[in-house]
C-alpha cells in the first residue's frame, strides 16, 4: 500500500501501462510520460473497490432497471441538493454509460439535422461531436485571451432561427475557468429569450481550487434553469473513466421523457452497467474525502506546474481556477501546437495534447493542453524534461523573439 493516497508511490505504473488508453500510458512509447487525456494516474478509493468486489462476488448480473438504479439516482439527487441546487428530483436523473454518452443523448433529444447549437471556442471536442452526430451544426462564441472570459456579447449575433441549444462547459475544459454568477445569468436569460435548451456540462465541478467555488445554473432562480439539462460524470473526480458512467439531470418530466426516448435505455440498447452504478453510488456516498484530498494534492501541483511552465522560453501559462488542465500559450515559440507536441514527444519524452481544431476548435490555436493529475514526482520529471527541451529549442532556433505578440 502506498503511504498516502496521492504520494509518489501511489501511481500504479505497471497497471496503467496495461490499462490506461486514450492517449495515455498504454498508448505512448515506453519512457514517455503522458500528460494527455484528463484521467487521474491514481487507483480509485478503497470503498469503491470493495463495493465492486462485494457486488461481483454475489455473482448476479441480471438486467438492471431501465432508468438506472434507484439508489444511484437518490444518491445523486442528495449530492446535488446538498450543493444547494434547487428543484432536484431523483425521478428526473438518468444514469448513462458516460458523460460523453449523456451529451450525445441530449443532442439526439433536442437537436435535429440542420439545426444549430452555440458552443464556446475553445471547448472540449465532445460538444461539437454531440451536435454533428445528429447532423447539427455548431456556431462558436469566442473568448478574450486577456481576461479568458467568453465574449457573451457575441451571442446575439450567433443565434439564428435554427438555433436550438447552447452548450456550456463549466468548469471549462481546456481553460480551467469557472463561470461567474453574472455570466451564468446572462447565458440563462439569453437562452430564455430565444427559447434555447442549455446543455450544461458540469463534469469538472468537483475539481475547483479554493478560494474559488463553483456556481451552477441551478443556484440561479428557478425561472432561469427551466431549460438547463445538466451532465455529471465520475471520470474526472473519482477516476472511473473505464467504467463509463455519467448522469443527466432533466429540468422537467417532459424533457426527461424526451431524453429517455433518445437514450435507448428502454430498448436496452443503451444504459449504464449495474456494476458502474454501484461504483458511482459508492463514490457519492462514501468517497467525498477522496476528492477533497485529491483537490488538495492538485492545488500544490497546479502552482508548481504554472511556475515551471512560465519559466520556459516561449511558454505563457495561466493558473486554472478549476480542473487539472493547463492550457499554456506557446505562440511565442513560432511552432504550431502539433509541431511542438511532436517536438516534446521526441525530445522531452513527454506527451501533451495540441490545441488544434480536432480537440478544441479554432480557439485552441497557439496552445497545448497538459493534464497534471499525477504524482509530484512524475510531474516534476515531465516538467524538468520539458524545460530542458524548450531551452534547447529556443537556443537552436533563435526564433522566439521574432514571434513575440
Ligand atoms: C468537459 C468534458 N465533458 C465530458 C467529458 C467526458 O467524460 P466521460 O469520461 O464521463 O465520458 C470530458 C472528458 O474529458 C470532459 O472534459
Amino acid at each position: 500500500m502506498p503511504d498516502t493516497l496521492f504520494g509518489n508511490d501511489a501511481v500504479p505504473l505497471d497497471l496503467l501501462t496495461e490499462r490506461a488508453h486514450n492517449y495515455r500510458w498504454a498508448e505512448v512509447d515506453p519512457g514517455v510520460i503522458p500528460l494527455t487525456a484528463a484521467d487521474p494516474d491514481f487507483a480509485v478509493a478503497q470503498e469503491i473497490r470493495d463495493a465492486i468486489s462485494r457486488y461481483a462476488q454475489e455473482g448476479v448480473f441480471s438486467y438492471g432497471p431501465h432508468r438506472g438504479t434507484p439508489s444511484l439516482r437518490i444518491a445523486m439527487a442528495r449530492e446535488l441538493s446538498s450543493r444547494g441546487y434547487s428543484g432536484v428530483d431523483a425521478q428526473r436523473i438518468l444514469p448513462l454509460d458516460s458523460a460523453a454518452s449523456c451529451m450525445y443523448a441530449i443532442a439526439r433529444a433536442f437537436l435535429k439535422e440542420g439545426e444549430e447549437m452555440i458552443i464556446f471556442d475553445p471547448v472540449d471536442f465532445l460538444f461539437e461531436q454531440a451536435a454533428t452526430s445528429v447532423g447539427g451544426r455548431v456556431r462558436r462564441c469566442s473568448y478574450d485571451p486577456g481576461t479568458r472570459a467568453f465574449r457573451l456579447g457575441e451571442l446575439d449575433r450567433l443565434v439564428t432561427p435554427k438555433t436550438r441549444m447552447i452548450g456550456v462547459c463549466n468548469p471549462h475544459n481546456p481553460l480551467g475557468r469557472l463561470m461567474t454568477d453574472d455570466e451564468l445569468e446572462t447565458i440563462a436569460r439569453f437562452a430564455r429569450k430565444h427559447d434555447l435548451w442549455i446543455l450544461n456540462d458540469e463534469v469538472w465541478s468537483d475539481i475547483v481550487f479554493p478560494p474559488r467555488s463553483f456556481s451552477s445554473f441551478h443556484h440561479l432562480p428557478d425561472s432561469l434553469h427551466e431549460r438547463v439539462i445538466t451532465v455529471h460524470g465520475f471520470s474526472k473526480s473519482f477516476g472511473l473513466a473505464g467504467l463509463r458512467i455519467g448522469t443527466i439531470l432533466a429540468p422537467s418530466e417532459a424533457a426527461y421523457s424526451k431524453i429517455l426516448n433518445a437514450s435507448h435505455v428502454m430498448s436496452t440498447a443503451g444504459g449504464a452497467s449495474t456494476l458502474s452504478q454501484v461504483a458511482a453510488e459508492t463514490a457519492l456516498d462514501h468517497c467525498r474525502y477522496w476528492v477533497d484530498d485529491f483537490v488538495a494534492h492538485l492545488a500544490g501541483l497546479r502552482d508548481l506546474a504554472v511556475e515551471r511552465l512560465n519559466a520556459m522560453p516561449g511558454v505563457c501559462c495561466e493558473a486554472p481556477e478549476a480542473t487539472y488542465l493547463l492550457f499554456p500559450n506557446i505562440r511565442e515559440t513560432g511552432l504550431e501546437p502539433e509541431e511542438l507536441t511532436e517536438y516534446l514527444k521526441k525530445n522531452a519524452h513527454v506527451a501533451v495534447i495540441p490545441g488544434n481544431d480536432q480537440f478544441f476548435g479554432p480557439g485552441g490555436a497557439g496552445h497545448i493542453r497538459l493534464c497534471f493529475a499525477t504524482s509530484k514526482k512524475l510531474l516534476v520529471e515531465a516538467l524538468d524534461r520539458m524545460d530542458a527541451a524548450m531551452h534547447a529549442l529556443a537556443k537552436n532556433q533563435d526564433r522566439f523573439s521574432s514571434h513575440r505578440n
